[in-house]
């Protein structure tokens, strides 16, 4: 069965210094894994913290989020984090590499708190054999190109095989090359394994070869187009 996002009503409101910022107001959507999903529009217009807010990593004001059945806002502590970790991968703009840490080890980094069915690192090295970096697995960041290092990250986010994948702007540091590289991979690993990606951009012409744009403006959702 497909597996939904399933928004309803998502408010968030950030107040301080006496000044109250509508991030988010009164959202409405559903996300379909099936469906490789842009967010696109303008700066400030809420699209992070919808991500942010999607991914568990913050709590709406108001609103719901369902994963399937699972009201993740209803979610706390280890019932969260084993969720997240079952459920999703994120991957941002800045890389967050740990800059004393391989790239093997990057990519395994988020299994070493963890009690999983599989060996850590043949999974860790299929990954990133997958994203084309076998050969620089002994790497530090230091040691990669920004392009490089977003592969890493790509890797890290899918070690789990998450059943999404968040993606804020992961192109926005990249060069036209590395973009396309990085789009064309979320693209297969979508194909391949059907993981829903969301994926936020500022870059028409990656979003214009998703199957569906969501256009969002002060806070809000103004068009959603398929195709
Ligand atoms: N932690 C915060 N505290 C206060 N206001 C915030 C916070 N995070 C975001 N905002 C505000 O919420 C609104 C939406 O921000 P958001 O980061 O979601 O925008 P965005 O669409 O991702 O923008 P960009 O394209 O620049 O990344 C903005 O007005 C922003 O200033
Ligand atoms: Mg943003």
């Amino acid at each position: 069965m497909s597996m939904t996002i399933q928004i309803k009503n998502l408010t968030k409101t950030y107040s301080g210094d006496g000044v109250v910022t509508i991030a988010l107001q009164d959202v409405n959507l559903a996300l379909h894994e099936e469906e490789f999903t842009a967010i696109v529009g303008p700066s400030g217009s809420g699209k992070s913290t919808l991500l942010q807010l999607i991914g568990t990593l913050d709590a709406p004001t108001a609103g719901t989020i369902h994963y399937d059945a699972v009201d993740v806002c209803k979610l706390k502590g280890k019932t969260l984090a084993d969720f997240r970790f079952a459920s999703i991968g994120f991957i941002f703009q800045q890389f967050h590499l740990l800059p004393t840490l391989t790239a093997l080890e990057n990519v395994m980094s988020p299994l070493f708190p963890r009690k999983v069915g599989y060996d850590k690192k043949n999974r860790a090295q299929e990954l990133l054999d997958w994203v084309g970096l076998a050969h620089k697995q002994d790497a530090l960041p230091s040691q990669l190109s920004g392009g490089e290092q977003q592969r890493v990250a790509i890797a890290r986010a899918l070690v789990n095989r998450p059943k999404w994948l968040l993606a804020d702007e992961p192109t926005g540091n990249l060069d036209t090359s590395n973009g396309e590289m990085v789009f064309q991979l979320l693209r297969k690993y979508q194909r391949e394994h059907g993981t829903g990606i969301v994926f936020v951009t500022h870059d028409r012409h990656l979003a214009s070869q998703t199957d569906r744009r969501i256009e969002m403006r002060d806070g809000g959702v103004i068009a959603d187009t398929m195709g």
